[in-house]
């Protein structure tokens, strides 16, 4: 049926098409024009005092030849005049670029994080946790620094050479033209500079996410890390993408080094020969000393623009690589989600109509025409080797995955016809992996769209998942945070939380994948009991290895390397004396 369809081909941005990725970025100042232009302003202001302070040196000669009472006071009136006008020059060009930069750091941020919560499972099989957050802090981060300092430093700069040539050529445009012929070589030396940036700088993005990678790993790994001897491995894993790093940075550093003496001693190259030329008399001409000063002094002011506007290219390249990094991840494919069947409550009976699935296609099929009903109502187990199938099987109810070919009703409406959000409101799931949040046992409990549950009702919940009898013993009882991921909570405490907030969703299919594979015997034996009231009136997936919890389902479905080998209840499958009364024959004589 339905293949995962071919990508939208919005992300086939090459890298090199960094205009896109421009027009992207600009997307996201459009909304803060108003703060953007004010820093433009501020950006004219400086250049215009900038060009100022040299065309003033002119009247500044003049006042020392002819110090008169009235040229002292002006005077000194001018130099502190011209520099607060800078100075407010500056203070709204900075203050308002990045008010500028740090919106669009809020928004892209925000983007990204509200694409990740559309992603399919396969995204997250795909993209380390650790490199997903160096997307959100450090790439992002960087989109807005490398482009508000490169907006800032063209305009700023840009403007004050502007004015600054400006002003030469009206003072001696055949001087200028001397300082101009310059210009080319500078030129070359940039581009071949920015060229060099540009790659190094999209290298340097991946170290850095290697390095968060390979750190978060081993930071929440660190008890295996400890008791497996893993810390020289894990130490010489660190020192080669910490060293890989330091190389790529390092490249970085000695580039930009490099570059920048190289363009000042050509800058000083043009004035030597500016000053040469300046001093022959046919070009001179009629330039007074205060002229002749004037003009150097905006010959050597330009020295810093220059340099800056030239740099400002492998700023902008950061920039770029990092967005089209980030934009990337705006871009990928979200859930596929065309159904719009949105019952309020399914009566929950399920059928597997030949579902055959595979995580990847390069891959064998994992399940391989699974075709089962199981009515409304009905509790059915799925034990089987590990890695037969069975919590890939019931994944697919969720549609975490979108099953390859086959369908999957539930009362008789295939599953793609459902919207995501009502199909996943029908179904409550306890994994293997029980997730908590860093929050309190209630907030735990009723998270999510059970938030508005009741205390009364929340109680009732840990209660029914024998939780209570521990939570009652915490300080703060229901209100107790329970640290990271639970770190506070035993194996067991931990399963019957997500137990708890699975009754509590109240959801007519009820998906337990292990549920109660951390508990003792006779908390098992409690809950057990509390999930034969729950499952009444509800149709229940249970996914367990020891045989003793799930001998009371109506049905138990033997799975082997995909397929469903066996099916029957308990007593049922041990007269047919197969590979359910294997399993059962192995487990016995283990217990006793
Ligand atoms: N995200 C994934 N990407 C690729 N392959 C996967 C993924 N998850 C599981 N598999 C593979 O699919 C097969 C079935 O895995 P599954 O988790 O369904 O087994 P299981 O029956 O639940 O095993 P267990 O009893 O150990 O939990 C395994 O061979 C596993 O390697
Ligand atoms: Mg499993």
């Amino acid at each position: 049926m339905s293949q995962a369809g071919p990508i939208p081909d919005s992300r086939h941005v090459k890298p090199g098409d960094s205009w896109q990725t421009y027009k992207r970025l600009l997307a996201y100042v459009k909304p803060f024009w108003l703060a953007f232009s004010l820093a433009v302003v501020g950006n004219i202001i400086y250049a215009a005092a900038s060009t100022g302070m040299a065309a003033a040196m002119e009247y500044v000669i003049a006042a020392i030849e002819n110090p008169t009472q009235q040229n002292r006071v002006l005077l000194t009136g001018l130099i502190v005049g011209v520099f607060a006008f800078r100075g407010a020059g500056t203070f709204m060009s900075q203050y308002f670029i990045s008010y500028v930069g740090r919106q669009v750091i809020n928004a892209l941020r925000g983007d990204v994080f509200n694409r990740l919560m559309t992603l399919p499972s396969r995204y997250f099989d795909d993209n380390a946790a650790g490199r997903l957050v160096s997307k959100l802090t450090f790439n992002v981060e960087q989109v807005a620094e490398a482009s508000t300092s490169a907006i800032t430093i063209t305009l700023r700069e840009g403007l004050t050479i502007i004015g600054l040539l400006g002003f030469m050529v009206y003072t001696n445009w055949k001087l200028t033209l001397v300082f101009l012929a310059v210009g080319p070589l500078i030129g070359a030396v940039v581009s071949y500079a920015s060229k060099r940036f540009r790659k190094i700088s999209q290298r340097i993005q991946g170290s850095m996410g290697d390095i968060t990678h390979v750190a978060s790993e081993s930071i929440s790994g660190y008890r295996v890390v400890r008791t497996f001897g893993g810390e020289g491995y894990e130490k010489a894993r660190f020192q080669k993408v910490n060293d890989k790093n330091l190389k790529q940075s390092l490249k970085m550093a000695s580039t930009q080094a490099i570059s920048v003496p190289v363009i000042q001693l050509l800058v000083a190259v043009a004035i030597a020969a500016l000053v040469w030329t300046m001093l022959a008399p046919e070009i001179r001409g009629e330039m007074t000393t205060g002229q002749l000063v004037a003009f150097i002094t905006a010959a050597a002011t330009m020295a810093k623009p220059i340099r800056q506007v030239t740099s400002v290219h492998a700023k902008i390249q950061k920039g770029v690589a990092a967005a089209y990094d980030v934009f990337e991840t705006i871009d990928e494919a979200p859930e596929q989600d065309p159904g719009t069947y949105a019952p309020d409550r399914v009566e929950g009976k399920i059928e597997f109509n030949r579902v055959s699935f595979r995580y990847r296609d390069q891959l064998d099929d994992v399940l391989k025409e699974i075709s089962v009903t199981i009515p409304e109502g009905q509790s059915v187990a799925l034990v089987g080797r590990s890695g037969s199938g069975k919590s890939t099987l019931v994944s697919l109810l969720p549609r975490f995955y979108e099953y390859n070919s086959g369908d999957i009703l539930i009362d008789g409406h295939s599953l793609k016809d459902f919207s995501l959000k009502a199909l996943r409101a029908q179904i409550a799931l306890v994994t293997q992996n029980v997730v908590l949040f860093n929050d309190t046992i209630a907030a735990n409990i009723a998270y999510g769209a059970l938030r508005d549950c009741s205390r009364e009702e929340i109680r009732e919940a840990a209660a029914k998942a024998h939780a209570l009898e521990f939570i009652d013993r915490m300080p703060d009882g229901l209100d107790s945070k329970i640290g990271d991921n639970g770190v506070m909570l035993s194996g067991g405490q931990r399963q019957r939380l997500a137990i708890a907030r699975a009754l509590l969703k109240d959801a007519p299919i009820l998906i337990l994948d292990e549920a109660t594979s951390a508990l003792d015997t006779e908390s098992e034996r409690n809950i057990q009991q509390a999930l034969e009231t729950v499952m009444q009136g509800r149709t229940t997936l249970v996914i367990a290895h020891r045989l003793s919890t799930i001998e009371k389902a109506d049905r138990i479905l033997v799975m082997d390397n995909g397929r469903i080998v066996e099916s029957g209840n308990h007593s049922e499958l041990l007269a047919s004396n197969g590979a359910y009364a294997q399993l059962h024959q192995m487990q016995f004589s283990e217990q006793s």
